[in-house]
């Protein structure tokens, strides 16, 4: 036998030097919940771990971040007050673009401040656009979304990722976005999202559950491939910097896909609910989290992503540091 590839697998100073992915720090971006209130720290039920944050408290949260050595993150708002058109998405004084003008003030620029911008966390019926009766209308989302956007950007925002899913919204934004003097401020995309379960948990932190029907008439069907390609080309035409995907578990074949036939950097979202399955499992004693949480990193970079976003973040932080 000249050919054994177990002579790679002798060590583990050995199997590290020949490791085909490396995950690094710098790719990791944090989702975090901001809400309004004063000296809140509320742990979010269906997410162990995962915390609504008050204004006072998120920039300490900012702070553990930095220290172990994940320097983005990407704000998701809770407000007190929803109404049809979703105004608080848009307010000057909305809790993201104060959150954003808080973090800048207390943290500098050594974070990278990215936000969601969607309308579901703002509107009193959950969905993510105006409704005309129970359709959710795409042409007069798209203004609503672009000031969204244009008003993160004033607030301090580096980056903006849509999460719509309305056809053109990578467009308008950027239109308003160019004519207001932020032709370099990047767009990440939420270009290929999934009609998924999996987002459960979120929508219970961020209260966000639509009130009736469900999100299928915007977010994709999980039974297409071909139709992810379509929406992510869609996408870089109107001028998307980074292409999303997400889930990313359960979708790891289309983070390959995209990868190899889009010319731009690659992100896959682990949601909530593969958060919360972990947490759920490990609390049982059927799963090592650790070694799970290092597996599905490892497995979303080995399908092709650049970029991950995760609420492991800081976890996955500790385990590059400490060589696991
Ligand atoms: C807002 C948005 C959602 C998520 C990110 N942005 C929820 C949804 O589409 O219902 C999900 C994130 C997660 O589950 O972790 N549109
Ligand atoms: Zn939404």
């Amino acid at each position: 036998m000249n050919i054994r590839p177990r002579r790679l697998r002798g060590s583990q100073i050995l199997r590290k030097m020949v490791r085909e992915t490396r995950v690094d720090k710098s790719s990791l971006i944090y989702p975090i919940f901001v809400k309004e209130g004063e000296n809140i720290k509320e742990e979010i039920p269906t997410m162990p771990g995962q915390y609504r944050y008050s204004l006072d408290t998120f920039p300490k949260a900012l702070e553990e971040l930095l220290d172990a050595g994940v320097d983005k993150v990407m704000f998701f708002g809770i407000p007190d007050d929803k109404d049809e058109v979703g105004s608080q998405a848009y307010a000057q004084d909305g809790i993201v673009q104060r959150a954003l003008e808080r973090a800048r003030a207390e943290i500098g620029s050594d974070m990278y401040l990215i936000t969601d911008v969607c309308m579901c966390e703002y509107t009193s019926h959950g969905h993510c656009g105006v409704l005309r009766g129970h359709d959710v209308e795409n042409d007069g989302t798209l203004k609503l979304l672009a000031k969204t956007a244009l008003s993160h950007v004033q607030a301090g925002a580096d980056m903006v990722a849509p999460s719509d899913m309305m056809d053109g919204r990578v467009r308008a934004i950027r239109t308003l976005l160019d004519e207001t003097g932020h032709k370099e401020t990047p767009i990440m995309s939420y270009a290929v999202k999934y009609a998924s379960a999996f987002y459960g948990p979120f929508r219970d932190a961020a209260g966000s559950a639509p009130s009736f029907g469900d999100r299928k008439s915007y977010q994709m069907d999980f039974h297409n491939r071909r139709e992810a390609i379509k929406e992510a080309f869609l996408d870089v035409e109107e001028g998307a910097d980074i292409i999303m995907v997400k889930p990313a578990m359960s979708y790891l074949d289309i983070v390959r896909e995209v990868k190899e036939r889009v010319q731009l950097p690659v992100a896959a979202y682990s949601v909530s609910g593969e958060y919360a399955m972990v947490k759920a499992a490990a609390r049982l004693g059927y799963i090592e989290e650790d070694r799970i949480i290092c597996e599905m990193a490892a497995g979303a970079y080995r399908a092709g992503t650049d970029i991950y976003l995760t609420y492991f973040a800081k976890e996955i932080a500790r385990f590059i540091e400490e060589g696991r």
